[in-house]
């Protein structure tokens, strides 16, 4: 029997993989495995540790279910749900505007409004804002009846899903491109919010003497018939969390000023969004 050694395993253990029938999923456990044991040498693991990691992930994974995706704010906290979408965009120079963050926060099949409706159902809690968006093709062509889902945070950082005391769809809402491209609907201004720190990366953050903020943002998923659907949102320039949210999504090309005194002397938000074309 080969004797096996620190400096030989990972060579031993990849070679396992060397008839892995996918080619794809060949060549990420290969990698991944080398990556594995480079990181353990690196910082020389010992026992405990790897107990200590262990017992963090099982955590991760038993505080996730269908409402909660504990792994999914790990790797958003990690960076590496950002670096997957630079990734996915790191040779698309298409004109289309900058993707952002998805967030755990999104809800399909949320009700069509009218342009110019609210998405918030108590105007009450926070500073009204309207927003006026227009949608174009990487041309500048002006996108008719494209869908754009919209959904941000409460005036209390909390999204409806997180709160109780919201009624059960608010701040969210979907909206219809007009011929010249156009849509508006009237909010709240979002804030900067925390992500969810009850669980074991909430104790990883602290643990890192790091905060757990996002920027205030508006979050977009547009889509349109022969476009690829864009997932963005909006930033607001000036926040004090805009140089280091949590999960790494702000942007500068998403950050935007507010129009001060417009309208009934309401703020507002204006931006055009680029879809790309299908390929
Ligand atoms: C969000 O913006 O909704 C979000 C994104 C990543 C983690 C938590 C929240
Ligand atoms: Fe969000």
């Amino acid at each position: 029997m080969k004797l096996l050694s620190e400096a030989n395993i990972t060579a031993e253990a990849t070679a396992r993989l060397s008839d892995t029938p996918n080619a794809r999923l060949k060549e990420i456990v290969i990698a991944l495995t080398r990556h594995l044991h480079d990181f353990a040498r690196e910082v020389r693991l010992t026992p405990s540790e790897w107990t200590t990691g262990i017992e963090f992930l099982t955590r991760t994974g038993q505080m996730s279910d269908d409402k909660r995706q504990e792994f999914i704010l790990l790797s958003d906290t990690l960076g590496l749900s950002a670096l997957v979408d630079m990734i996915e965009h790191a040779n698309s120079d298409h004109g289309g505007t900058a993707s952002s963050l998805l967030g755990p926060f999104y809800r399909p099949g949320m009700p069509e409004l009218k342009n110019g409706e609210s998405i918030a159902h108590d105007l009450t809690q926070g500073e009204p804002l309207s927003v006026k968006g227009r949608v174009i093709n990487g041309n500048g062509k002006p996108l008719a009846n494209a869908l754009i889902d919209v959904w941000q945070a409460a005036a209390n950082g909390l999204y409806d899903l997180q709160d109780p005391n919201q009624p059960e769809i608010n701040m969210r809402g979907r909206f219809r491109s007009e011929p010249d491209g156009r849509f508006a609907f009237r909010t709240t201004k979002p804030m900067s919010y925390s992500v969810p720190t009850d669980g074991p990366v909430g104790k990883l953050l602290r643990a890192e003497g790091r905060h757990s903020f996002r920027p205030a943002h508006i979050h977009f998923l547009i889509s349109a018939e022969g476009y690829e659907t864009l997932t963005t949102a909006l930033y607001i320039a000036g926040d004090r969390y805009i140089d280091s949210d949590a999960v790494f999504g702000a942007k500068d090309e998403l950050t935007v000023d507010y129009i001060r005194g417009g309208a009934e002397g309401v703020d507002a938000l204006e931006f055009t969004f680029a879809l790309s074309s299908r390929e």
